[in-house]
């Protein structure tokens, strides 16, 4: 299978880093224009940019608090300028669990997941809507985790998030069918990135983590892009409200859990 986005506009949040980073340099490899948004890492963002012009392209990167509605509208304002039009939305911006049992979860800590994991991904989807009522063809992809099928204890807001998601996508697939848009879920398992700090730090607490993967290691982020890039082309145009688990089998192994 071969693909190429000529022509295309994608804006990936969280474009800079791990698995959005991965999307956003296929993507561009293969023809297709890039917005990318940073929150806190600018350096990240014009590193990506950097190896995307070099594709010969015209990209974008963007500071953008997917919590912030005004900050959102400022981002799909830029890409519309700049652009005219936006064909891909990959929801990838996120942030991993605050990791406490939810009877010592700050009321402050649990909105912040939310409003991170499941508002960021609900602005987004809005604006990129709204600017389609002219272009009418698109694709939603959201970025959410196994942890939208399985769950782990001390990890509450970071399920009710990426559940969250999952419902939100069926939901919004539905809706959003008729205007030839499509909207699907990739779930990651364990994926090699900075939110996953202490699995590239640690060798022993990584391997440790592999016993529980059935393929027996850690995905690299590009198997994530591989999947994201598929449901980006037209091959994948029939393909609407489902979720792509992509964790190496991880889910599979419920016995054991998945932290
Ligand atoms: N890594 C894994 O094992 C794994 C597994 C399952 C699912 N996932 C999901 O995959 C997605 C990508 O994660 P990753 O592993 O690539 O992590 P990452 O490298 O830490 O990237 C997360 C990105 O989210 C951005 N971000 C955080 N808060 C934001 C906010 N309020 N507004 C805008 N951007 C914000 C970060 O920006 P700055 O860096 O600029 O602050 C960063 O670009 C997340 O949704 C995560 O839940 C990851």
């Amino acid at each position: 299978m071969t693909f190429d986005f000529t022509g295309k506009v994608a804006l990936v949040t969280g474009g800079e880093s791990g698995i959005g980073a991965s999307i956003a340099k296929e993507l561009s490899r293969l023809g297709c224009a890039i917005i990318i948004t940073y929150f806190t890492k600018v350096e990240l963002a014009e590193s990506v940019l950097t190896e995307a012009n070099n594709n010969g392209l015209q990209n974008l990167i963007v500071k953008c608090d997917i919590r912030d509605e005004g900050s959102v509208i400022n981002l799909f304002n830029r890409a519309k300028n700049t652009f005219g039009k936006i064909d891909f939305l990959i929801n990838s911006a996120g942030i991993r669990s605050h990791d406490k049992p939810l009877a010592g979860l700050s009321l402050s800590d649990f909105k912040n997941t939310i409003a991170t994991n499941l508002f960021g991904v609900f602005l987004c989807a809005k604006y990129f809507i709204n600017q389609h009522e002219q272009f009418r063809d698109g694709r939603i992809i959201n970025i959410t985790s196994i942890h939208q099928e399985i769950v782990s204890a001390s990890k509450t807001d970071y399920c009710a998030s990426k559940f969250g998601v999952k419902g939100l996508s069926k939901a919004l697939a539905l809706e959003v069918a008729e205007k030839n848009i499509t909207v699907n879920c990739i779930a990651p398992g364990m994926v090699l990135t900075p939110m996953n700090k202490k699995a590239i730090d640690d060798l022993n607490y990584r391997a440790e983590q592999e016993k529980r993967i059935p393929l027996q290691y850690a995905a690299l982020p590009i198997e994530v892009a591989n999947m994201a890039i598929f449901l980006c082309s037209p091959q994948a145009k029939y393909i609407t409200g489902t979720t792509q688990i992509v964790d190496g089998g991880l889910s599979l192994n419920r016995s054991k859990g998945a932290k």
